[in-house]
């Protein structure tokens, strides 16, 4: 297997030696793409990149993550969520290959069998929790990754709030920590995940739609002109995800969309495919939620342009070919990303970049 993000590794592991495969040798920081003949005609929420085609929070879990990435050409590279404290990964295995006949109804649990041979994986499982160093660890390490960009690259900051059970005041002063603790360590761009199942995968914050309100706010008069980008989960409810775009746009610069579908796995017995509480329902991503991602896409997009509204999609969610990237395009995103794919085929962002834009 040749993923940089090894998932028959644990978390850590791959923290403490990785990237691995075809990108071991690319992970020293300061060793970006060869300049020539790479132009910077496109922009990526008001900065110059070669591609607007990234790796999304996820699989690049550290600076030497991040600086292998921009080496392979990949133009936008997104550190993998971080907190204000530090937080343990859910235990080994996060990542299993999973079995679906299709795409994913993201309007229904499906029970998907999953299971660990992951040589002709394409679409995946991610329940790691969001685990997070503490930030006297991940800062000096987010501002190294920042400084791998090349010319026409660059890093976007991943962060989230911790304690929601805390009560609100505390909740969304926790979040205008983690930004401020990234903007500290350099990020130009931030992005706010409200996508992670903390409570329940019916209870995201991207479906407080007051609340995500109150945070996003909060967070930008406290980071100022750094643009702010929020990561979605798929919304059934129509109305709902029309609601939160009016309340949100005015303060935010963009949407990311998606994060993970959701599924309950099983391995080939029924049992439970992951170990522990509470991971019996986890995210899938991969080839089997491209449908779902590029719908959401394009009723963001629909939106955008009855309201007349100034925010830039990031579409995500099952690219695992220059087609699928020009698919997201299509449905009216302004930059694409791609976990799954980039981790099965790491030299995917190098292949956007050899190609022109729109692909
Ligand atoms: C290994 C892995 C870890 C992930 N961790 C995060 C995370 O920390 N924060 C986040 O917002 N999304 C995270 N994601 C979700 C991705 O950003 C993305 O939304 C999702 O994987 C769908 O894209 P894909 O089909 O290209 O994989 C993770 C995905 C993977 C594969």
């Amino acid at each position: 297997m040749t993923w940089f993000y090894d998932p028959l590794r644990s978390y850590e592991d791959n923290y403490a030696h990785g990237p691995f495969g075809a990108w071991a040798a690319d992970a020293v920081a300061g060793s970006p793409v060869q300049a020539s003949s790479r132009d910077t005609d496109h922009t990526f929420l008001g900065r110059p990149v070669h591609r607007p085609f990234g790796i999304p929070a996820g699989p690049l879990v550290n600076a030497a993550f991040c600086a292998a990435a921009f080496a392979h050409g990949v133009d936008i590279a997104v550190y993998k969520t971080v907190r204000t404290r530090a937080h343990a990964s859910h235990p080994f295995p996060n990542c299993l290959a999973v079995t679906t006949e299709g795409p994913l109804n993201p309007d229904r649990l499906d029970t998907l069998v999953a299971g660990s041979d992951l040589n002709r994986a394409r679409s995946i499982s991610n329940s790691f929790g969001v685990p997070s160093r503490d930030p006297d660890e991940w800062q000096p390490d987010m501002a190294r990754a920042v400084a791998a960009a090349g010319p026409g690259q660059v890093l976007v900051g991943s962060f989230q709030g911790t304690g929601r059970g805390s009560g609100e005041d505390a909740y969304v002063a926790d979040h205008v920590r983690a930004a401020e603790l990234c903007v500290e360590a350099g990020a130009p761009i931030l992005e706010m995940n409200l996508s992670c199942p903390n409570e329940g995968t019916g209870n995201l914050l991207c479906f407080d739609t007051a609340l995500v309100a109150r945070i996003a706010a909060a967070v930008k008069e406290a980071v100022g002109d750094v643009p702010v980008v929020l990561k979605l989960a798929h919304f059934a409810s129509q109305p709902a995800l029309e609601e939160f775009l009016a309340a949100t746009a005015p303060i935010v610069d963009g949407y990311g969309a998606i994060n993970t579908v959701p599924a309950r796995l099983v391995d080939s017995t029924g049992a439970a495919a992951l170990p522990g509480a509470g991971r019996e329902i986890a995210g899938v991503c991969g080839e089997a939620i491209l449908p779902a991602a590029i719908a959401m896409v394009r009723r963001i997009a629909r939106w955008r342009s009855d309201a007349g509204a100034d925010v830039s999609i990031i579409g995500v969610g099952g690219v695992m070919s220059l087609t699928d990237v020009a698919a997201h395009v299509a449905a009216g995103a302004d930059a694409v990303m791609s976990a799954t794919g980039a981790m099965v085929d790491p030299e995917l962002g190098r292949r956007v970049a050899d190609a022109s834009w729109p692909v």
